[in-house]
C-alpha cells in the first residue's frame, strides 16, 4: 500500500469577510512537511489576513482548515500554537521597553521552585535566550533593551521567539520588509536552516528573486484568491516571471 503524506496544513474553500467586504474567497491553500513557501501578491491581496486565520486569529467566514490531516479550529492564538503554528507578524510585535530575553520569554516565563515560591528564573532565562540567539548566529545580548534594535536584529529576536514553541510550521508576514540587503540574505539562510531542522515556512515577500531563491513553491494572492502556483524547481526560469506578472496583474490561470 502506498503512504500518501498529508500537507501538514491545509485549506479547504477558505473565505473570510470583514461586514460586508469580502476579502478572501474559496482559498484552496496547502502547505506540505518540510515546505518553504513563498506568498506573494499586492498590497490588500488578502496574505496577511490568510496568515491570521491560519495563526487563530481571526476566525474565517466561511470553509474548513486541516492540520495533519485532521479538521481543527482555532478559538485563539493559544490553539494554533498548541497545534504547532507560530506567526511572525508584519510589525514584529516585540516590547519596546522589555530586554531581549523577556520578549523571547514573554508570556512563558522561566520559574524554577525556591522553596514555598516560584520565582522568575532571570538567570536560567538569559541563559536559554542567550543560547537560541547564537544557535540562529545573532550577536544579541539577551540583557539589552529592544527598542533601540536595528530591523535585522528585531527579526532575529521574533524568529527565537517563535522557535521557543517548537513550531512545525512558521508563519513570516512580509519578513523582509524592515531589513537591508546583507541582513535578508542573513535572514534567507536562516529560512533554509529551518527547513533543514524540518519546520515548515510560509514565507510573505514582494522581492520574487527571493522567494525563488528558497522556496520549494510560489502562491501569487490577487484580490482575495490565489491566481498561480508554481515550483521553481519545475518552471523554466525564462517562464517564472511571466506566469508571475500574468498572476499578479489580474488575468486567472488557474
Ligand atoms: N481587521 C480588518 N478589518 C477590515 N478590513 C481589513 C482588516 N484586515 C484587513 N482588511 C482588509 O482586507 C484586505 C486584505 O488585507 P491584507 O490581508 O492585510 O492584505 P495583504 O497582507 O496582502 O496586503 C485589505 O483590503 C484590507 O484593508
Ligand atoms: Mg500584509
Amino acid at each position: 500500500m502506498q503512504v500518501t503524506e498529508h500537507p501538514i496544513l491545509r485549506t479547504a474553500n477558505l473565505s473570510k469577510s470583514f461586514g460586508s467586504v469580502s476579502v478572501l474567497s474559496s482559498i484552496d491553500f496547502h502547505v506540505d512537511p518540510n515546505e518553504s513557501l513563498g506568498l506573494i501578491g499586492d498590497n490588500g491581496a488578502g496574505k496577511s489576513t490568510l496568515m491570521k486565520i491560519l495563526a487563530g486569529v481571526y476566525a474565517p467566514s466561511g470553509g474548513e482548515i486541516f492540520f495533519n490531516g485532521a479538521p481543527v479550529t482555532f478559538k485563539n492564538p493559544q490553539d494554533a500554537r498548541a497545534a504547532g503554528i507560530e506567526i511572525i507578524y508584519q510589525d514584529l510585535a516585540l516590547c519596546n521597553d522589555l530586554d531581549v530575553a523577556s520578549n523571547i520569554f514573554l508570556g512563558r516565563e522561566s520559574t524554577k521552585n525556591i522553596g514555598i515560591a516560584r520565582l522568575l528564573d532571570r538567570h536560567g532565562m538569559m541563559q536559554e535566550a542567550r543560547a537560541a540567539l547564537a544557535e540562529l548566529g545573532a550577536d544579541i545580548a539577551p540583557d539589552q533593551l529592544v527598542g533601540s534594535m536595528s530591523g535585522g536584529q528585531r527579526q532575529l529576536i521574533s524568529v527565537a521567539r517563535a522557535l521557543q514553541f517548537s513550531p512545525k510550521l512558521l508563519l513570516m508576514d512580509e519578513p523582509t520588509a524592515a531589513l537591508s540587503n546583507t541582513k535578508i540574505h542573513l535572514l534567507l539562510d536562516l529560512v533554509k536552516n529551518l527547513k533543514k531542522k524540518g519546520i515548515s515556512v510560509v514565507f510573505i515577500s514582494h522581492r520574487f528573486t527571493d522567494l525563488i531563491a528558497v522556496c520549494d513553491r510560489i502562491v501569487a494572492m490577487r484580490e482575495g484568491k490565489i491566481s498561480a502556483e508554481i515550483k521553481p524547481a519545475d518552471t523554466k526560469p525564462s517562464d517564472l516571471m511571466s506566469i508571475m506578472q500574468t498572476a499578479l496583474s489580474g488575468e486567472e490561470i488557474l
